[in-house]
């Protein structure tokens, strides 16, 4: 089965083409971080104009680096939600006109769902697991049962992990994206130099702002008193902090569902120190983790395409619920 998949809900345009949930023929994505870079953050009329510009050429590539042509498609996915709305409209729109001219089946797929599929593209999962969603936006911990149910079991109560480590970085003149230099930095620090405090939130539930403001506050007390901030101390106990919160929930949670399973999924599954000391509080519990390879961990089409399978294979509700085509989409786009 060949599904081609479409990903532009935030600044990355992709498509893949995945044979039988399994196989990526062709994954192309075009980052924008290099445009998005000089704001500190994701301009979202930016990246909707950089999606129109780029989808085309994208869409060609991905078929020529699989060699299929579009007739041999069975079926197209696309991200419907949760996204920039400018920015998913163009992926929905495309994706419409492409079902509607070649006469295919269209799937929304979710783009959380995307990335916690991403771990099954090469991997073989064993169900039940829990899932530590760990993106930009989204931080929660999903209990996935036999038959691919999903049941959010608690998530952030305001930031989400990658946005403090973004905030993070921005404080200190790291630049954008923030995680992968705080990641680095890091690495070269003392993670107990300043010890945060952990957020005494419910037992699923997260909480980042308080460890943001605190990090925030120590920056500017030393600016104030013209003292030298030690960065690579100062990342590394916000990661600690951060890190360890993450860790000891996701393995409360896989201990409690009786899990043999954990993924780990989203950009921020990309951190080394995330990845480190999961694998080994899993190895103490015999539970076993799993994060995708680096180019499945942020946005690309792959991991939508092998939702898509998933949701086809699983799903007993109509997978054309949510983006109805009937024969009956209708699409214009004027060009300027
Ligand atoms: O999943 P993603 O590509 O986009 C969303 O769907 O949100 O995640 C992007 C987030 C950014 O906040 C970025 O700073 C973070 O993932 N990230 C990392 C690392 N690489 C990317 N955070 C920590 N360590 C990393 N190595
Ligand atoms: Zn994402």
């Amino acid at each position: 089965m060949l599904i081609l998949a479409i990903e532009t809900s935030c600044d990355e345009t992709s498509i893949a083409i995945l044979k039988d949930g399994k196989e990526v023929l062709s994954n192309i994505v075009s980052s924008q971080i290099e445009i998005h870079k000089e704001f500190g953050g994701v301009v979202p009329e930016l990246a909707s104009r950089h999606h129109i510009k780029n989808i085309s050429a994208i869409m060609e590539e991905a078929l020529e680096t699989a060699k299929i042509s579009m007739e041999e498609i069975d079926y197209i996915a696309v991200t419907y939600a949760p996204g920039l709305i400018g920015a998913l409209l163009v992926g929905i729109s495309f994706a419409k006109g492409l079902a509607y001219s070649y006469k295919k089946p269209l799937i929304p797929v979710h783009h959380i769902k995307g990335h916690i599929y991403s771990n099954f593209i090469e991997n073989k999962i064993q169900l039940p697991a829990i899932t530590l969603v760990v993106s930009g936006g989204h931080t929660n911990i999903v209990y996935i049962d036999e038959n691919h149910k999903f049941t959010n079991l608690g998530g952030t109560l305001d930031d989400a992990i990658g946005e403090s480590y973004d905030k993070v970085a921005r404080v200190l003149g790291l630049g954008y994206p923030g995680g992968p230099v705080v990641d680095k930095l890091s690495k070269e620090g003392n993670p107990k130099a300043i010890q945060f405090k952990e957020a005494n939130v419910g037992e699923y539930d997260f909480s980042f702002s308080g460890l943001k403001t605190a990090v925030i506050n120590f920056v500017n007390n030393k600016r104030m008193k013209e003292e030298e901030i030690n960065i690579p101390d100062l990342t590394a106990s916000f990661q600690e902090a951060a890190v360890n919160v993450l860790v000891k929930k996701a393995i409360k949670a896989a201990v409690e569902k009786k899990c043999k399973t954990i993924l780990i999924a989203g950009g921020v599954a990309a951190n080394s120190e995330l990845r480190k000391r999961l694998f080994e509080a899993g190895k103490e519990k015999e539970i076993e983790v799993f994060y995708p390879k680096m180019e499945f961990c942020t946005d690309n089409a792959a991991m939508i395409a092998a939702a898509a399978y998933y949701k086809l294979k699983y799903s007993e509700e109509s997978i054309f619920a949510d983006l109805n085509l009937n024969g009956k989409a209708t699409l214009s786009i004027e060009e300027d």
